[in-house]
């Protein structure tokens, strides 16, 4: 399918939040969001998953830092609706592959939480608030219908990723190198998403 360009977020813009925001605590744990994206996306490559899971998984809490909110909204009792917020501003960029997983990394946990019982005795204490805030555990048919989805089964892998990408001593030994990195992936997964555009229409 088409990817139409970016109409609004470029991938110099993520570099430049990530450079000037992603040090911020990642809700309520002992990374930062810049050290969370990073650790999830070693995480993802380190799996074998493709460009653009990595990539999504690099990203997935882009939406913290787009709302501008400081520390961790959930102690307050808002839900920042993240993963939307993240996955509006993705999809234009780098199509649904990397988007849905961001848009539905949320409900994944909510997923998790239903078909799992262990799963939720690993989650954090933010995550545990964030939780309630976001619907809960689901209910039977909410299941059903999430795991129909095309990008649930990218979804639940980085779900597990984002629980597990929270060590505070986890970071690259240079943060200009991983931003080197993140530039790298952002441009390998643009192409990809972009490549039907530059194909020629077919003759006769
Ligand atoms: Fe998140
Ligand atoms: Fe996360």
């Amino acid at each position: 399918m088409h990817t139409p360009p970016a109409p609004g977020l470029t991938p110099d813009d993520i570099l430049q939040l990530y450079t000037r925001h992603g040090g911020l605590a990642y809700a309520g744990e002992d990374v930062s969001q810049w050290a969370h994206g990073w650790q999830c996306a070693r995480l993802a490559q380190r799996a074998g998953a493709s460009p653009a899971l990595q990539l999504a998984a690099w990203l997935h809490d882009i939406g913290h830092l787009l709302t501008g909110l400081p520390g961790s909204p959930t102690v307050d009792g808002i839900d920042d609706q993240h993963e939307r917020l993240g996955a509006h501003a993705l999809a234009p960029l780098f199509g649904p592959d990397v988007a849905q997983p961001v848009a539905l990394h949320v409900q994944a946990k909510r997923f998790l939480v239903t078909t799992q019982p262990d799963y939720r005795l690993a989650l954090s204490p933010d995550s545990v608030r964030s939780l309630a805030l976001q619907g809960g555990p689901m209910r039977a048919h909410e299941a059903a219908a999430f795991s129909a989805l095309p990008h649930a089964r990218d979804a639940l892998r980085l779900r597990v990723w984002d629980d597990l990408g929270k060590d505070p001593q986890g970071l690259p030994d240079s943060p200009a190198e991983s931003m080197r990195d993140l530039h790298r992936l952002m441009q390998r997964v643009r192409l990809r998403a972009l490549a039907p555009c530059a194909l020629p229409t077919p003759q006769g």
